[in-house]
């Protein structure tokens, strides 16, 4: 049976960096489902249909199709057969795809596609609602957390990292209005799961996070 670890956690925790290392230290695939809802925003966009009209949205995605391809351990997103891996990490796509995932057809259209991931490989997997929706049944579920000022300065420095330019403030007004989105949606909202284990990453480095969710995972696999 393949092992599965959910981490789910507010924009800019570390969700993704954290979760790439510790998929790599146990040899597990790394499951970025953020970049399936980017992958979908990217598709929108390219059609031209605004995120905020649910119904244009539910109806035009019948003709997009995401999925995700690994090659060498990396994952890949496709849209409609497209590699646009690189093209959804801008801060529009991220804008989009969190207004599209407030939507009931969007999040049920990534679903299965998420979870046979999981059924045929032992992965990390993060998201918002894996422990909660995705994986209810995972074998680890951590909930990765971090202040919105920290979250806010990483992200800023990220952004100024690729070239982008980037003001602390309007970064930290941006994740502030994206975790409100996230946590307070109808349709699966960001929160922690009962089941879940916390651990919050402001005073901590990749590394000490990494062996903390690790020190937890060993030994029960
Ligand atoms: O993690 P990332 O920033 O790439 O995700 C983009 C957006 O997609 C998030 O702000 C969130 O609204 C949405 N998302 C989600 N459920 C997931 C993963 C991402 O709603 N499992």
């Amino acid at each position: 049976m393949p092992y599965s670890i959910a981490i789910d956690g507010p924009a800019g925790a570390g969700k993704s960096t954290i979760a790439k290392a510790l998929a790599k230290s146990l040899g597990y695939y790394y499951v970025d489902t953020g970049a399936l809802y980017r992958g979908l925003a990217f598709g929108l966009l390219q059609k031209g249909v605004p995120f905020q009209n649910e119904k244009a949205v539910e109806e035009e995605i019948k003709g997009i199709h995401v999925e995700l391809l690994y090659e060498n351990g990396v994952q890949k997103v496709l849209c409609n057969g497209v590699d646009c891996s690189a093209l959804i990490r801008t801060s529009e796509i991220g804008e989009g795809a969190s207004v599209i995932s407030q939507y009931a057809s969007v999040r049920e259209k990534l679903l299965d596609l998420q979870r046979n991931v999981a059924r045929q490989h032992s992965c990390v997997m993060d998201g918002r609602d894996i422990g909660s929706v995705v994986l209810p049944d995972a074998n680890k579920k951590f909930f990765l957390t971090a202040s919105p000022e920290v979250r806010a300065r990483r992200r800023t420095l990220e952004f100024q990292q690729k070239g982008e330019s980037a003001n602390y403030e309007s970064v930290l007004e941006e994740v502030k209005k994206r975790d409100e989105r996230d946590m307070s949606r109808a349709v699966a909202p960001l929160k922690q799961v009962e089941d879940a284990i916390l651990i919050d990453s402001s005073g901590l480095n990749i590394e000490e996070v990494v062996d903390k969710m690790l020190a937890y995972c060993v030994g029960s696999e």
